[in-house]
This record gives structure tokens, C-alpha cells and sequence, in this order.
């Protein structure tokens, strides 16, 4: 009998609306923030190192995010070709986290051990030498620029303020760990690390 007051009123209508589709969005999102399971890091999951967190910087600015997910689904064809599914806690370390949305190539989320270094060396230099039907770009220019030894400690600090646990121990031998390093070595330090503390999980 009221309800001509909120049927003449778009504002209000709309109001109302946004409300109670907020209300099904808060069920699901608010208690991700206390489940321990989202938070807390999986077995075996650590900070980056130094290198492989400039290499995952790398990672990002390149773009491989676009074609390679890194996010593997609780679905028996996936887990068969990757391995364990993507845990939420896996991520806890990621800032931001690069499950991707498409995958052109396969998924990347355990790539880490699947070849040598020498494999992604070629390969990321130039992806047709190793699988001929490829169409993954050349990252060349990786080999010739080298690392900025200088910002690795900042970003490590950046890092720490956003909760990632690193020790002014660790901070302090960034630099050293990473002085010298081309980008294409840091890049494979960051893919070789990749679900690597998965393989113990059943
Ligand atoms: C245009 C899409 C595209 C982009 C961008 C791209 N890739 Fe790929 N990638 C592929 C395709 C397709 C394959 C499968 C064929 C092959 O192995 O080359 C692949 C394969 C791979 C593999 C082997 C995976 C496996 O399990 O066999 C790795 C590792 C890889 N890419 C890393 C990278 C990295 C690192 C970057 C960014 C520097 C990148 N890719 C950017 C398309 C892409």
C-alpha cells in the first residue's frame, strides 16, 4: 500500500536497489577477511626473494599476465596437466596477485622445476627456436638490461608495510643479491620458484 512512495521515486528506488544487491555481495566478500584460509600463507609459501621479486616486477611490466594465468581450477583436466589446484593462500604475498583472466599460453601457476634455466633462456629469447608453432613474442632485450640494485630494498619495504613479512636482514643483502643480474636471470628466478611448495600438497 506504501509502495507508491518508492515507486515514484527513482532516487530512492535506486537507493533501496543498491542496497539489498549489496547486502548478497557483503555475504560472500566480508567473511574472506577473517577465513585463515585467504590470509595466512599455504604450506611452504614464503616472500619472494630478492631476485625472483624483481623478476616477478619484470613479469608484470612485460605483460605475460595477459596471455599466461596463473590460477589453476579445482577441475580434474587442469589439475591433471598442472598440478594442485590454486590455493588462496598462495597469494597472500602477491601485490597485487597475477591470476590472469585468458590463457593464450598454459597456465604458469607450477611451472617452477618443469625445465631448466637454460630452457627458459632460449625460450624467452626466442620461443619459436624451442616450440616452432609459438606465438609468444621474443623478450631479447631482457639479456642486455640489468637490474636496478638500488630500488630492490624500497620495494622489499614497500612490500613489508602491505604485511609481507621480510627481515631487515633480508632487506639489507637485497641489493648484494641482486647486483649485476640481468633481467632475463631474474625473470627465470621468479618462473623457477612458481608452485614449487605446491608439489608437497595433496
Ligand atoms: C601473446 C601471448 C603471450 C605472451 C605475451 C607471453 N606468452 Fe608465454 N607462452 C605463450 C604461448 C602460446 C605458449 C605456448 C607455446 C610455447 O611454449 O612457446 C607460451 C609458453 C610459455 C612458457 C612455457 C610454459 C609451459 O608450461 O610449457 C613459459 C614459461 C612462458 N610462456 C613464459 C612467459 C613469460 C615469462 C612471458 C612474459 C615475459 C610470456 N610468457 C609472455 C604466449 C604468450
Amino acid at each position: 500500500m506504501n509502495h507508491d512512495i518508492i515507486e515514484t521515486r527513482t532516487g530512492l528506488l535506486g537507493v533501496l536497489i543498491a542496497i539489498v544487491i549489496s547486502i548478497a555481495g557483503l555475504v560472500e566478500i566480508v567473511p574472506l577477511f577473517f577465513s585463515s584460509q585467504v590470509t595466512r600463507p599455504a604450506p611452504g609459501i614464503t616472500p619472494y626473494p630478492a631476485l625472483a621479486l624483481e623478476g616477478r616486477d619484470i613479469y608484470i611490466r612485460e605483460g605475460c599476465y595477459n596471455c599466461h594465468s596463473q590460477m589453476i581450477r579445482p577441475l580434474r583436466g587442469e589439475t591433471e596437466r598442472y598440478g594442485h589446484y590454486s590455493l588462496a593462500g598462495e597469494s597472500v604475498y602477491d601485490h597485487p596477485f597475477q591470476f590472469g583472466s585468458k590463457r593464450t599460453g598454459p597456465d604458469l601457476a607450477r611451472v617452477g622445476g618443469r625445465y631448466t634455466d637454460e630452457w627458459h633462456r632460449v625460450h624467452l629469447m626466442q620461443p619459436r627456436d624451442l616450440v616452432p608453432e609459438s606465438n609468444m613474442p621474443a623478450f631479447p632485450w631482457l639479456a642486455k638490461n640489468v637490474v636496478d640494485a638500488r630500488v630492490t630494498p624500497d620495494k622489499m619495504r614497500a612490500l613489508r608495510r602491505v604485511g609481507v613479512p621480510y627481515t631487515d636482514a633480508e632487506i639489507a643483502a637485497a641489493s648484494d643479491a641482486v647486483q649485476g643480474k640481468t633481467e632475463l636471470e631474474a625473470l627465470i628466478a621468479y618462473l623457477q620458484g612458481l608452485g614449487l611448495a605446491a608439489k608437497g600438497w595433496k
